[in-house]
């Protein structure tokens, strides 16, 4: 039996990245997905290639998090195309890297507002389902500098350890109603968001990584298929580091 049989999930900033990867592992467990991207066309040719690989069901979304009338639409059109929503990642994220005193405040805002607030967002549409049916999963994809702070992202890391308070908060709101809220903290994954960095940065990244090496995509969606299926029934409010041992 697959792990995610019968099951539906909708994945934020999926069209790429971990968010795909993270949709093909459901897929490729038997849950029916929901591609939700900015670009509603990548997220369609995104759906249909996991649909192609999985035979699962899949559908693409546009949607941008920071706005509540899509994170409405894209939960109403899950559940039209599914029936419902069981599982929610929100995985969209991005990075406008700075030294504080050369940030601006719109870079500030940007970060804060697609991490963050399109997590509370998403989670507040998605859990008027979960919370009437008496169950769900939500993943917040936080990071491992959203633990142990990093120089030149400060926005980026403070959104990424809001969300950690979030998972929290929402994992002790939602515990009566068994919705069950956890984060992951990847480290330093090999994706578009980490492609930019130098040879020599990368290199001293993986040098300072107890496990000598960058992560992989598919490893850090490992980390989410278990926050989403039976396997983790008793485990709420915790934050899963996939990090090769960065940050202990
Ligand atoms: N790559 C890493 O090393 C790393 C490490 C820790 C955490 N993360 C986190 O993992 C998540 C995925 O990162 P990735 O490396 O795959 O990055 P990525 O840039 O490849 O993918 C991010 C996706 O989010 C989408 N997105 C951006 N703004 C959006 C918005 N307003 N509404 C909807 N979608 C939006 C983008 O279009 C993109 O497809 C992010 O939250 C990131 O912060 C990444």
């Amino acid at each position: 039996m697959k792990r995610l049989e019968g099951k539906t999930a909708l994945i934020t900033g999926a069209a790429r990245g971990i968010g795909l990867e993270i949709a093909a592992a459901f897929a490729a467990e038997g849950a029916a997905v929901a591609v939700a991207d900015l670009s509603a066309q990548e997220s369609a040719a995104a759906a249909a290639g996991i649909a192609d690989r999985t035979g699962a069901r899949a559908i693409g979304l546009g949607l941008d998090v920071t706005k509540e009338a899509d994170c409405e639409k894209a939960v109403a059109e899950t559940e039209k195309a599914f029936g419902k929503v069981d599982i929610l990642v929100n995985n969209a994220g991005i990075t406008k890297d700075g030294l504080v005193l050369r940030m601006k405040e719109a870079d500030f805002d940007a970060v804060i507002s697609v991490n963050l607030k399109g997590a509370f967002l998403m989670s507040k549409a998605a859990s008027r389902l979960m919370l009437k049916a008496r169950a769900g999963r939500i993943i917040n994809i936080s990071s491992v500098v959203g633990q142990s702070g990093q120089a030149g992202q400060a926005n980026y890391s403070a959104s990424k350890a809001g969300l950690i308070g979030l998972t929290k908060s929402l994992a002790r709101e939602f515990a009566p109603r068994q919705v069950l809220v956890n984060a992951v903290a990847p480290g330093f994954i090999r994706t578009r968001m980490t492609e930019g960095l130098k040879e020599e940065a990368r290199a001293a990244i993986s040098g300072l990584i107890p496990l000598g090496r960058m992560g992989e995509p598919g490893e850090v969606a490992k980390a989410a298929l278990f926050l989403a299926g039976d396997d983790s029934a008793y485990i709420t409010g915790q934050v899963l580091a996939v990090n090769g041992g960065l940050y202990m």
